[in-house]
C-alpha cells in the first residue's frame, strides 16, 4: 500500500469500520494543543476541558485550528448563549483560505428569552454559498452541551447533532456543481453580533444590557486527515480523499445507511424550517444541486 510522503496524521481504526464505529471514535485533545484565537483572545477562556467564548460590546472572539483538514470527522459540544442571546450568532465550521474558498457551517442563530434558537447551516464550494438551510432543534441547546459535527469525504458532507444528521450534500460534479473537495479547512469557532439579520429576519436587535453574551465549547473530537505545515499539499491532498487505509474513504460511507436516512427523513419532516432549494422567490431556476 502507497505510503504518503506528506506528514499526514491519521487514526488507524482500520478493519471494523462502520457508521457504528464512526459514530463512537474519538481523538481528543485540549484546546491549545489544537487552537489558536483569530479574533480577540481576550475575550477566550479556557478552564479545563471548557472553553468559553464571549461577546459583548466590545468585540466578539473566535478560533481556530493549527493545523488544516481534508476529509473525516470534527465535532464539538457546544453550550449555547442561556437567555436573551437575541442578534448573537455562535458558528461552528470550517473555511479554506482564499478567493474560492470552502466552507461548511453550522451557526445558531439566538432568539428572545424563551424563544427557540435555529440553526443555520451552509456550503460553500470554490467560493459559492447560498445554500442555507434553517433547522430547529429537538432541545434546548442553552440547557445542555450537545454535539455537532461534520462528517465529509469526497462523495459526501454530513452536518450531525447529537451524532443525527440533519443535513446531507452530495457530491454533484457530474451535474456541473462545485464540491468541497480541493482545500483544505481549518476548524473555526466564534461568538459575534449580527443582529441585522439573524433574529426573526434582523427586526431584534441585540440587548447589549444582557451581555456579556457566552457560548461554551468542549469535548473536541477531530479524527481527521490533517495537513501539516510541512506536508507536500498536493501529494497529502490527493491521498486523503483517495487511500482505503482512511477510514473515511470507505464505500459503505459514501451515501447514508437505512438508519441514518430514517433519522434524516425525520429531521426533515420535523425540523426543517427554511431550504434554499424550495425557495422560488430567491433563485427563479432550482439550483443544480438540488435535483435529486
Ligand atoms: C494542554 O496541553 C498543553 C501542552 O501539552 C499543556 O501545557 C496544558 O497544561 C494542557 N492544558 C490542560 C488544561 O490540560
Ligand atoms: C459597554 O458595556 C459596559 C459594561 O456594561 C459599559 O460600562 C459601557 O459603557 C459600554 N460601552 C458602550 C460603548 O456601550
Ligand atoms: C473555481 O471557480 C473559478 C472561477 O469561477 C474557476 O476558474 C475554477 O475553475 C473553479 N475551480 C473549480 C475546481 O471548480
Ligand atoms: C425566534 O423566535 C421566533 C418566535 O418564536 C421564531 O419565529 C423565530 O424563528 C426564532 N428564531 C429566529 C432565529 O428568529
Ligand atoms: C433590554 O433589557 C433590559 C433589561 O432586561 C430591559 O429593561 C429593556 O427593555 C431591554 N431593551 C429592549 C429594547 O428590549
Amino acid at each position: 500500500m502507497e505510503r504518503p510522503s506528506a506528514s499526514l496524521e491519521f487514526i488507524a481504526l482500520a478493519h471494523l469500520l462502520s457508521w457504528a464505529l464512526l459514530l463512537n471514535s474519538a481523538i481528543c485533545a485540549n484546546f491549545s494543543e489544537l487552537f489558536q484565537p483569530y479574533w480577540a483572545p481576550d475575550h477566550i477562556v479556557t478552564q479545563g476541558d471548557l472553553t468559553a467564548l464571549t461577546l459583548d460590546n466590545v468585540s466578539g472572539c473566535g478560533f481556530e485550528s493549527k493545523s488544516k483538514y481534508l476529509f473525516g470527522k470534527a465535532s464539538v459540544e457546544i453550550k449555547l448563549v442561556e437567555g436573551d442571546s437575541a442578534g448573537t450568532v455562535t458558528a461552528f465550521y470550517m473555511s479554506s483560505d482564499g478567493d474560492y474558498h470552502d466552507e461548511l457551517d453550522f451557526e445558531f442563530l439566538g432568539n428572545l428569552s424563551g424563544e427557540p434558537y435555529l440553526v443555520q447551516t451552509n456550503v460553500y464550494a470554490n467560493g459559492t454559498g447560498n445554500r442555507e438551510q434553517r433547522h430547529s432543534l429537538w432541545f434546548d441547546p442553552t440547557a445542555d452541551f450537545h454535539t455537532y459535527s461534520f462528517f465529509w469525504n469526497s462523495h459526501t458532507i454530513l452536518f450531525l447533532v447529537d451524532n443525527i444528521p440533519i443535513r446531507m450534500f452530495q457530491n454533484k460534479e457530474k451535474n456541473g456543481v462545485a464540491y468541497p473537495r480541493n482545500e483544505a479547512m481549518r476548524i473555526r469557532g466564534s461568538v459575534w453580533n449580527a443582529d441585522d439579520w439573524a433574529t426573526q429576519g434582523g427586526r431584534i436587535k441585540t440587548n447589549w444590557s444582557h451581555s456579556p453574551f457566552v457560548s461554551k465549547f468542549g469535548s473536541f473530537e477531530i479524527n481527521a486527515c490533517e495537513l501539516s505545515p510541512e506536508s507536500n499539499e498536493v501529494e497529502a491532498k490527493a491521498n486523503c480523499g483517495r487511500l482505503s487505509r482512511f477510514w473515511w474513504n470507505r464505500p459503505s460511507l459514501r451515501k447514508l445507511n437505512k438508519h441514518m436516512r430514517h433519522q434524516l427523513r425525520w429531521v426533515q419532516a420535523r425540523h426543517l424550517i427554511y431550504d434554499y432549494c424550495k425557495d422560488t422567490g430567491r433563485f427563479s431556476e432550482v439550483p443544480r444541486e438540488c435535483a435529486s
